[in-house]
């Protein structure tokens, strides 16, 4: 029987978007069947996740100051702005299924593996979803060069779980429930209804992402008997170069059980 940690492995390993997201979406269905007939830990497996996860040749990986800006205002700002999510979504598929393989074989709970599986699965869709509006507009993911620092949070975290969840899932993709309502609303002044579809997928499930690495956080702190505030603050200030930007979406943030006192002491122009 296939492991969940080489189900992981075969996703990360696997290069092209398209092919990746359809094993990820495969391989969560298979997870589902399995827990239902009664799976547990002994199912997750062991293995050695790849340092990095396989990539389609195209996108070219670039400096992010080298990746171009376009006008939003404009189609082909639209279509880069478009292409940027795209990769984000990608590289999200992979820190998904990272999550499990890497760490997976640690006591966790079942719910653990599932909250990764699922939302390694929407990772998968909103990817699809996305290259979908990219090639109605004449497009696709590859055609722009793309941010090549993107595994830079998993890397810095490798040896770290409780680094890897106060920075991916509470950092990283709690800024995505800060941007994606602006996002949303530059589509929808240019009648762009595929894309604010899409959008607003993206942002109501990413809610659950965010509130994923919350729970399983503040279970690991409580399992530590650590003061999540504190702990949470070191944890970013050692592995995420830079201040956290607002205006914050303290709505959704809370939605998904970040409290202000979590991140506004990170913030630009608070002192760290
Ligand atoms: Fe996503
Ligand atoms: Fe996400």
């Amino acid at each position: 029987m296939t492991s969940l940690t080489q189900m992981a492995c075969e996703v990360l390993t696997c290069a092209d978007g398209r092919e990746k997201t359809a094993l990820s979406h495969a391989h969560a269905a298979r997870w589902r069947e399995m827990r239902a007939e009664g799976a547990g830990r002994e199912a997750v497996g062991r293995g050695a996740p790849p340092d990095r996860p396989a990539r389609p040749a195209r996108p070219e990986l670039v400096d992010p100051r080298d990746v171009p800006r376009r006008k939003p205002g404009s189609p082909d700002g639209r279509i880069a702005m478009l292409h940027a999510v795209a990769h984000i979504e990608l590289n999200a598929v992979d820190l998904h299924w990272d999550m499990v393989a890497r760490f997976g074989h640690l006591d966790f709970p079942p719910g653990f593996h599932d909250d990764w599986v699922q939302a390694a699965d929407e990772e998968s869709k909103h990817f699809n979803l996305i290259c979908d509006c990219l090639e109605a507009m004449g497009s696709h993911y590859g055609a722009l060069p793309a941010h090549a620092g993107m595994w830079r949070a998993a890397e810095d975290t490798m040896d770290d779980i409780m680094g890897r969840l106060a920075v991916v899932p509470m950092v990283l993709e709690a800024r995505g429930l800060d941007v994606t309502p602006g996002m949303i609303e530059i589509f929808r002044r240019a009648g762009a209804k595929d894309a604010v579809a899409a959008l607003e997928v993206i942002y109501g499930e990413e809610v659950t992402h965010v509130a994923y690495g919350s729970k399983w956080f503040h279970f690991l702190c409580g399992r530590g008997n650590l003061d999540p505030t504190p702990t949470f603050h070191d944890l970013v200030r050692r592995y995420f170069l830079g201040a956290l930007k607002p205006p914050f979406n303290v709505e959704k943030r809370a939605d998904a059980g970040l409290p202000p006192d979590f991140y506004w002491p990170l913030a630009e122009g608070a002192d760290r």
